[in-house]
């Protein structure tokens, strides 16, 4: 897997390089017997599933599990958890391919360079100087991105687990050994690229990918080396944004995030520089849909690879499932001054499953979901209203759950009652936490 990511991302640093040449609650609780109503639901529809429970108790071991976002791992080596990942029949990860969008990433920066070497490099020294907002060290995700950049823009180095995506603290003389400097061919000029700072935005009390952090540490480092830096990327838009409002935008630094959250996505007017959207649409309703599958005990894909008797269906060009990882990973798409106009509203359901199910063959069943951090900027301003937008077309009821994105605890002490939901919908506080849940689960 891991070789498998270096490799690919060596082949799309050549592209790349080639190219260049060229040129918290919304509805509460209700929580009323999930599994009686698991029971009745199963005899409503066609059910073949023994989770939905003909004897009327589902053990909350065998009730539906959804890991969403954060993908039970490792976080030192990446390696998956797949005793979480299956821990029963109805138990799958959804998130998006973390490589294809870092990738994506790295390659917007590249290609924007290519069409602004006249004016990228500010201070005409030769050296294209960017720095980077590294949102968890530890999260696969965050750590796809630092090396989708790195590699595109040339100046990744390959160490034992592939390339290193550790941060590199400041580097403006270029010895750093996470890095190297790396060289870009645009508009007729050789450039020099090099990753001038990069840091893991972890505030003091413990929360990552914390917008506030970025938008101290672009003052910091435009303090002491503000006219050499010339691109600002970060891992997300929450990050980006703080950074493009509190320093890029006012200085005409073009700033890269990911996530395309409405605000990033309407800032590209102003001269933010793009954002990959991981489809949230796609992932959101992927959430809840499987879980409506479990529930009713019909093909897991209903609605997803297969149309459901209300037509939702989704294609293959924005999905696919990994059955060996139990995954399903949506795909992601580059948001740009050429097309933004056509994502500006993040938090719109994605047209082809944004049917109403019906309610009598479809009853309402009641899900537990959290959210890792309220103060997220991706889950609370795009992913969250999404799921709350897809509850009422799929007849949950899901009671929202935000935690403090520092201590698994705070989100654990409150399923204190896994009997009361006939569902479960995860996203950790950190990848390598899933037993946390599971073992709550398994009383
Ligand atoms: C998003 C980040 C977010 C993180 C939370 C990532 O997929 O891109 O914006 O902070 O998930 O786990």
């Amino acid at each position: 897997m891991r070789k498998a990511l270096a490799l690919t991302l060596a082949a799309a640093m050549a592209l790349s390089l080639a190219a260049c040449g060229g040129t918290t609650s919304s509805e509460s609780t209700a929580a009323s017997g999930g599994t009686s109503e698991a029971a009745a639901s199963s005899e409503a529809t066609e059910a073949t599933d023994d989770t939905t429970a003909e004897a009327g108790t589902v053990a909350n071991k065998d009730k539906p599990l959804i890991w969403f976002n954060r993908q039970p791992s490792n976080s030192t080596t990446g390696e998956l958890d797949q005793a979480a990942l299956s821990f029963n029949d109805n138990t799958y990860y959804v998130g998006f391919d973390a490589n294809q969008g870092a990738e994506l990433q790295g390659q917007m920066v590249a290609d924007y360079i290519a069409a602004h070497a006249d004016v990228i490099d500010r201070n005409g020294d030769g050296v294209i100087g960017y720095v980077l907002a590294i949102g968890d060290i530890g999260h696969n995700d965050s750590i796809a991105r630092t090396r989708g950049v790195r590699s595109a823009l040339g100046t990744a180095v390959e160490g034992d687990n592939g390339i290193v995506s550790d941060p590199v603290g400041t580097n403006t003389d270029g010895t750093a050994t996470a890095v190297q400097d790396g060289t870009i061919e645009a508009g007729g000029q050789t450039f020099t690229v090099r990753e001038l700072a990069s840091q893991e935005m972890k505030n003091s009390a413990g929360a990552t990918w914390d917008a506030a952090t970025a938008g101290n540490a672009i003052n910091t480092w435009a303090a002491s080396f503000g006219d050499e830096i010339d691109i600002v990327v970060s891992n997300n838009d929450g990050m980006g944004m703080s950074m493009f409002n509190g320093w890029s935008q006012a200085n005409g630094v073009p700033t890269f995030g990911y996530d395309a959250n409405a605000d990033a996505v309407a800032a590209i007017a102003n001269g933010y520089g793009g954002t990959i959207s991981q489809h949230a649409d796609v992932q959101a309703y992927l959430t809840l849909r499987l879980i409506r599958n479990a529930l009713d005990g019909v093909d897991i894909n209903t609605g997803i690879s297969t149309p459901d008797d209300a037509g939702n269906v989704l294609s293959e060009d924005v999905y696919y499932y990994d059955e060996e990882a139990r995954s399903y990973y949506a795909l992601n798409v580059a948001v740009t001054a050429d097309n933004y106009t056509e994502f500006t509203d993040s938090t719109k359901t994605y047209a082809p499953v944004s049917n109403q199910l019906d309610a009598t063959a479809h009853p309402e069943k009641s899900v537990w979901l959290d959210i890792y951090n309220a103060a997220d900027n991706f889950l609370s301003a795009t992913y969250q209203p999404l799921l709350e937008n897809y509850d009422d077309l799929l007849n949950l009821n899901v009671e929202y759950i935000g935690g403090d994105g520092q201590t698994e605890a705070n989100i654990t002490n409150r399923l204190s009652n896994p009997s009361a939901y006939d569902a479960f919908a995860i996203n950790m506080v950190k990848t390598d936490n899933a037993a946390s849940y599971t073992s709550l689960l398994s009383q």
